[in-house]
């Protein structure tokens, strides 16, 4: 269909407010092309006898200007619903690819969890032949195996699953262990970028934060004579990790144990890499961990710490949505100042906060570790979508945000950062498609003894 013309009746709708041309005229995809042209026509002189109408002067002006277009589209209005409908069914993707991400992301399917993925497709008018493409693909993301069962329908699912445990497992693929995404930013070429900073001689690896394992299901497979131990805060996180490393048939060169990255019984100098990916903003100080991960290390070993500069963070739609960029900056230094000085600690190396990444070099050298290489991955999420999918992303962000910073619903720059977003939304067409991007800048930065 014609892109222009399609754009053109997702005007006129968004002006008329409706939610398509062939409802706007009253007519179905089934109406035959001469009825559904027919219907314009009445709807152009209505229209044209409403000019002077200041309500209806920019609808009938537009669709005077565009009739040609919109003639087209009614030529044919089997394939304009096709279209639009798609459009539609595009935007509310990115929804469900959530709510898919929520129930993998501990590698376990349940009935329950699958019976509510397919309704909330559903409920998002996804048919379930794409809801089953999308779940194939989300696992592909998230480097698991769709069961067989899961390549067909649900009632072949729910005929597979053993009567007496109602539960099946993802397989988690080996081949595809280090295409982990725990959250969906941990991607390929992130684990190329973190390989690209551990040597490749190096045998004995210490996680300050292993959280559910990724780092080790994307270093391991790649260093076949590396010993792994990994530690974490949260008892769920190293059960997690467990069963995990388990799935991935790594078990035998891992160990994992609850506990703080402070005080850690393991003897001075005894590994050649500490890892720390994503988690200083949870601890209150970071120069102990810093310290701790120094008398770990063995000389010439490496401290390797991945932190994001939620400061540098961007969002475009189409063109740049400069004034929100500036307000979103706004939220993220409150939020990080909310976090450094909450943290009790005054020293500002010490200090956590959600734009670590260009600091990471200093915090290293104060513990005498010369960081000899900075390494700046841009997390980007690109996607063709409407502008109304695009601010459910940016709503949820902003969120997170505030959660992160334990604001008050009435705080100055949250709501400035809603209230800008409210008003892009209500200036945007809801139904034309456009590219949205959002750029998160980590930085990866090693560190030598
Ligand atoms: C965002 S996750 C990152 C996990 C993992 N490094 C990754 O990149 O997938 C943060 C992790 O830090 C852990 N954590 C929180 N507070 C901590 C602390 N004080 N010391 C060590 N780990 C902590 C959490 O349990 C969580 O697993």
């Amino acid at each position: 269909m014609n892109t222009e013309a399609l754009e053109a009746a997702s005007l006129l709708c968004n002006l008329v407010n409706a939610p398509d041309l062939l409802t706007w005229l009253g007519v179905t995809e089934s109406t035959p092309p001469a009825d559904a042209k027919s219907a314009l026509e009445k709807a152009r002189k209505r229209m044209q006898s409403m000019q002077g109408n200041p309500k209806y002067k920019a609808a009938s002006t537009h669709l005077i200007k565009s009739y040609r277009k919109l003639e087209e589209l009614v030529a044919d209005p089997a394939a304009y619903h096709a279209a639009v409908t798609g459009e539609r069914v595009a935007s509310q993707v990115p929804l469900l690819e959530l709510a898919i991400d929520g129930v993998l992301a501990d590698g376990v399917l349940t009935p329950d969890e699958e019976a509510f993925v397919r309704d909330q497709a559903n409920k998002l008018g996804i048919s379930d032949e794409v809801y089953e493409k999308v779940l194939a693909e989300r696992c592909a993301v998230r480097g698991v195996t769709v069961p067989e069962a899961r390549s067909g329908r649900a009632g072949a699912a729910v005929a597979t699953m053993g009567p007496t445990t109602g539960t099946f497992r993802v397989e988690r693929s080996l081949g595809a262990s280090h295409r982990t995404a725990g959250t969906g930013w941990w991607d390929e070429s992130f684990t190329r970028m973190l390989l690209g900073l551990v040597p490749a001689d190096a045998k004995r690896a210490i996680d300050l934060s292993c959280g559910l394992g990724w780092s080790a299901l994307a270093l391991l497979p790649e260093r076949p004579q590396m010993e792994y131990l990994g530690i974490d805060a949260t008892q769920v996180q190293v059960d997690m990790a467990k069963r995990n490393l388990t799935a991935a048939g790594l078990a035998d060169r891992v160990a994992l144990q609850m506990h703080t990255p402070f005080g850690l019984p393991v003897p001075d100098g005894a590994v050649d890499v500490v890892l720390c990916v994503m988690s200083l903003q949870s601890v209150k100080d970071t120069r102990p961990l810093f310290a701790e991960a120094a008398r770990l290390l063995s000389p010439g070993g490496r401290m390797i710490v991945v932190e994001p500069d939620s400061l540098g963070q961007q969002f475009w739609f189409d063109r740049s949505l400069l004034g929100f960029n500036d307000l979103f900056q706004g939220l993220c230094e409150r939020v990080d100042e909310v976090i450094r000085l909450g943290s009790g600690t005054e020293d500002e190396l010490g200090q956590p906060g959600i734009a670590l990444g260009p600091e990471l070099g200093r915090r290293m050298a104060e513990v005498g570790l010369e960081p000899v290489e900075t390494v700046v991955h841009a997390v980007q999420i690109a996607q063709r979508t409407t502008f109304p999918a695009f601010a459910r992303r940016l709503r949820r962000r902003i969120e997170a945000l505030a959660d992160a910073g334990r604001l008050s619903e009435t705080d100055g720059d949250l709501v400035a950062v809603e209230k800008a977003l409210a008003k892009l939304e209500a200036d945007h067409p809801a139904t034309r498609m456009g590219t949205g991007v959002h750029v998160l800048p980590l930085f990866g930065v090693a560190g030598v003894k």
